[in-house]
């Protein structure tokens, strides 16, 4: 068969795609020509950065890259195979237990990702014979990781603890060797924080095992950045914490935070772990610098907040609505999907960066610009982003003329 006859049978992708371009909901990656920042350059242009998860301004800090630097030199660069065949780096063990003191916690376990690690956690605790109970907003990350296991499953509704405890009753009257309760500690397309307390008092009144994916509350929520477990002061209370460290702490990789027996059991049967290679050395030297600065002083995370109540209580004084954000995660809502899209492209010609967020990301006619406010913005950013966003909006009519 030639090549051409043989491709018909990718025929379905190719209408797939044609399918998501007619509803503008093709994702249209910009390719990046510096480094991250508060500004990009982006085709040639200086633009305003207004989408990365770069809370701390760390991806780009010299202290990470000159630590990633001389720690190549003495380490290389790859880890060469998994920990448990190959033997962990000393560096990987420091990362790990310089993560449980700035969290709190017995111990931590590094993956190679926030996904990752998520995908790693969730089946190793849980299978056959037991019970999840997760958010209906949970992240992708999490929704995976709940299909690798072979555990009853029940969603309860957003943020509603009479929904989870509702759950909760109902799968404890089915003798569950274990429940695992899991949500979104910032859900990520919309700022609002998860409550844990209230999740944490539930969890203990029926016995279920706590865990909260914190990938948008590291460096950001709790004390210094540590968390929203911190947050909330339930250390020691709340069972597990999964998180990033692509967001906040400006390099690649996650980790789950425990009580000891848990990370214990991780090492042994957490899949990506046992049968992926380990974090590479600059983003473990990275890491380690991260949590130097973090531990170092709060300017950053300080600087974080001052600049996203002033973003966003500026955008609403304009009337933008920015939905029921706690953090400084501020989603611009549209609506319309194409709008949305002709509302980002409109940005990027006014200088400014915000990237169009449709479904499947979000439900379909909630499309959004998904603001990201980061501590390497000044003033002088912020008034220049606002004024975009208002000139757009009203030329677009989502703001009045
Ligand atoms: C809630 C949540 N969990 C996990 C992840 C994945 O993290 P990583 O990018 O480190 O794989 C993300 C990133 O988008 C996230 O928002």
């Amino acid at each position: 068969m030639s090549g051409k006859a043989n491709d018909e049978k990718l025929n379905y992708l190719i209408e797939q795609l044609a399918e998501i371009d007619a509803k503008g909901l093709r994702t249209n990656i910009r390719s990046l020509e510096s480094a991250q920042g508060a500004w990009l350059q982006i085709e040639g242009r200086r633009v305003l950065n207004f989408c990365s998860n770069n809370y701390l301004g760390l991806a780009g800090d010299k202290r990470l890259v000159d630590a990633a630097t001389v720690a190549m030199q003495e380490y290389g660069f790859g880890p060469a195979a998994v920990r448990t065949i190959a033997g962990t780096m000393d560096l990987h063990r420091e990362l790990e237990r310089r993560l449980a003191a700035f969290k709190g916690v017995d111990d931590t376990i590094t993956f190679q990702g926030g996904f990752v690690t998520n995908l790693g956690t969730i089946p190793a605790l849980v299978g056959r014979g037991d019970a999840i109970i997760s958010d209906e907003l949970n992240h992708a990350s999490i929704i995976d990781g709940i299909r690798l296991t072979k555990a009853d499953r029940y969603i309860y509704r957003h943020a509603d603890m009479d929904s989870l405890e509702e759950k909760l009753r109902e799968a404890s009257g089915k003798g569950y060797r274990a429940m695992l309760v899991i949500t979104d500690g910032v859900f990520s397309m919309d700022g609002d924080i998860a409550p844990l307390d209230q999740i944490c008092d539930l969890c203990e009144r029926y016995g279920a095992i706590s865990m909260v994916d914190d990938a948008h509350g590291e460096g950001v929520l709790g004390r210094g950045g540590r968390g929203a477990v911190d947050h909330f002061g339930l250390h020691g209370r709340f069972d597990i914490e999964t998180g990033t460290m692509s967001k906040a702490f400006g390099a690649v990789g996650g980790y789950t935070a425990a009580k000891q027996p848990i990370v214990d059991w991780l090492r042994q049967r957490g899949r990506p772990f046992l049968f992926s290679s380990a974090m590479t050395v600059p983003d473990v030297a990275a890491c380690l610098a991260a949590v130097d600065v973090l531990e170092e002083s709060t300017d950053r995370v300080d600087r974080l907040w001052e600049n996203a109540r002033t973003f966003q209580s500026v955008m609403r004084e304009l009337g933008f609505d920015l939905g029921q954000t706690a953090t400084p995660i501020s989603p611009v809502m549209i609506g319309d999907e194409q709008l949305t899209q002709t509302f980002s492209q409109r940005l990027f010609e006014e200088g400014v960066f915000g990237t169009a967020i449709a479904f499947p990301t979000v439900p379909l006619g909630k499309a959004r610009i998904r603001v990201m406010i980061s501590a390497a913005h000044d003033q002088d950013d912020l008034e220049a982003g606002i004024e975009a966003f208002a000139r757009v909006g009203r030329e677009l009519g989502v703001l009045k003329a």
